[in-house]
């Protein structure tokens, strides 16, 4: 499974990525605005550290999309179009996946919407299971019946789950068998830590100070 890093910080980015295990990174407009930093700039400092960065379109119209896909997609090869999942999105989907454009199409809440999605040629698919838990749903829930449709055909879309929330999204993205989980940074620090590991440590460490000459 790929480990994407959910952010619009670059600092982070080239953090977890000296970590040897990040395969791309997903950006939104709204975190971008969090970071307060020129878009174009911060996305081609991600690419330089990482081979697949999600930039957002934010026009609401195919044809407006398309431009500013196109746009993005010529700043760097290691650059996937987000698009949202609307009816316009699908037109902009289809538009790129006969250029060659990489896409990932973004607030995916339903199996029906990964499915057009898909049909429209979407490289990959962002199902968001926080905003479902938060919302009374079972995130996690939409990611199995997605896969179980996914077992059933020879899509080419990557089902990349979205909007997590804390370590278990990311076993469960992993045992369900997604092939991507974006990742938020404070939980991706997360990821390495179990209490008996520090534990275990501490007692060798302290157990060959005993017998070191
Ligand atoms: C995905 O690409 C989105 O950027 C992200 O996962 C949204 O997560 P949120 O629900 O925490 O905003």
């Amino acid at each position: 499974m790929k480990l994407f890093l959910d952010t619009a910080n670059v600092e982070h980015v080239r953090e977890i990525a000296a970590w040897g295990v990040l395969d791309g990174v997903t950006t939104n407009p709204s975190l971008v605005a969090k970071e307060g930093k020129e878009f174009k700039a911060t996305v081609l400092a991600m690419c330089e550290l990482v081979p697949c960065v999600s930039a957002q379109v934010t026009a609401v119209d195919a044809p407006g999309m398309i431009t500013q896909g196109e746009e993005y997609a010529a700043w760097h090869k290691h650059i996937v179009v987000k698009v949202p999942m609307t009816v316009e999105g699908l037109k902009a989907l289809t538009y790129f996946k006969k250029k060659g454009i990489k896409t990932n199409t973004t607030l995916v809440f339903s199996v029906s919407q990964a499915l057009l999605a898909a049909k429209a040629g979407a490289s990959m698919i962002s199902p968001f299971v926080g905003r479902l838990d938060d919302a009374g749903e079972n995130g996690m829930g939409l990611i199995a019946k997605i896969m179980e449709a996914w077992s059933h055909y020879d899509f080419q879309t990557e089902v990349l789950v979205a909007s997590t929330r804390h370590p278990e999204h990311i076993e469960e993205a992993a045992r369900l068998g997604a092939h991507i989980a974006t990742i938020p940074y404070e939980v991706f620090l997360k990821l390495p830590k179990h209490p008996l590991t520090d534990a275990g440590l501490k007692k060798f460490l302290e157990d060959w100070e005993k017998v070191k000459k």
